[in-house]
């Protein structure tokens, strides 16, 4: 798949010293949009190798891997199937109805049984070889080597790069990225939920990158929740620059990074360069609260 994702320079409430890019992976698809083209790429591929048939996936009932796994799938070849976390759902909201537009077979399955993942893929998929297993936000070794692939993308050198983090796989990538090109840029991972533990073994586990720093104090509460600021903060950026944004990934990062330069972590005559993860139909589910 070819993919477009320009980088712009964002003026909006930045002081005149300070460049602020935007890397624009929210326009690489309208479905596998953000990181999730490139956290699929080499799964997908893999998929291929191993002459599989079916792709199967987890999620939540907002998910953008989800939607993204539903739409690549339909779009290479595959049939898909994902595990939506909660037994009372139906695929009435935005994101699983597209989800079945694109064909993927959707179970329903309790928080319980949702936590063990490969138990549940055992007991619907062991009579099916051609099944093939993608973790939960396409957390895996394949998906950080395609993530890692857009540095290589990258018009010039920053002295700052922000990204949201959800289970690590994306910022492991840049940091790779950033190693593989001999960069020395500091990369600020902001974790959009409590779980700063996890990221911060799994980061650990799988890039040797040292010039990176792990902020845990933008979750807002926990994973999915958010804070009339974070709101009137998403909305005022939107209204000014023709982005959106989405209030559980992108507007915690970038929130995150106009507090870095108003603390002085970003200082005068830095480069800086927002990574847009995309997430923008999962959004749609939080309507109520961005209204
Ligand atoms: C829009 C968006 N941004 C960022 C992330 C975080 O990516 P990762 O899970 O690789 O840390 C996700 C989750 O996958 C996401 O949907």
């Amino acid at each position: 798949m070819e993919i477009y994702s320009p980088v712009d320079q964002i003026t909006f409430e930045i002081p005149s010293a300070i460049e602020l890019y935007i890397k624009r992976d929210d326009l690489i698809h309208p479905f596998i949009s953000g990181n999730k083209w490139r956290k699929l790429k080499y799964l997908i591929a893999k998929a291929q190798v191993e002459n599989k048939k079916t792709l199967v996936t987890f999620g939540g009932a907002y998910s953008n891997h989800l939607l993204a796994t539903a739409c690549a799938a339909a779009l290479k070849g595959f049939k898909s199937v994902g595990f939506v976390r909660g037994e009372e759902l139906d695929a009435s909201n935005n994101t699983l109805f597209l989800c079945e537009q694109f064909g993927m077979q959707l179970i329903f399955v309790d928080r319980i049984a949702y936590l063990d993942k490969h138990a549940l893929f055992q007991k619907h998929f062991n009579e099916h070889p051609s099944a093939f297993f993608i973790d939960e936000g396409g957390r895996s070794d394949e998906a950080i080597l395609g993530c890692a692939e857009l540095i290589a993308e990258l018009p010039q050198s920053y002295d700052h790069i922000v990204i949201a983090a959800g289970t690590g796989s994306t910022v492991c990538g840049i940091l790779n990225g950033c190693e593989k090109h001999q960069l020395n840029t500091k990369i600020h991972a902001v974790v959009v939920h409590k779980g700063l533990a996890e990221i911060e073994n799994y980061v650990a586990e799988k890039s040797t990158y040292k010039n990176f720093q792990i902020h845990s104090e933008f979750h807002f509460g926990a994973y999915a929740k958010t804070s009339p600021n974070l709101i009137s903060f998403m909305k005022n950026f939107q209204q000014n620059t023709g982005i959106l944004l989405d209030p559980v990934y992108t507007a915690k990062a970038l929130y995150a990074l106009y507090q870095f330069i108003e603390n002085g972590t970003i200082k005068p005559h830095e480069k800086v360069l927002f990574i847009h993860t995309g997430g923008l139909i999962g959004s749609l589910g939080m309507k109520s609260l961005l209204a």
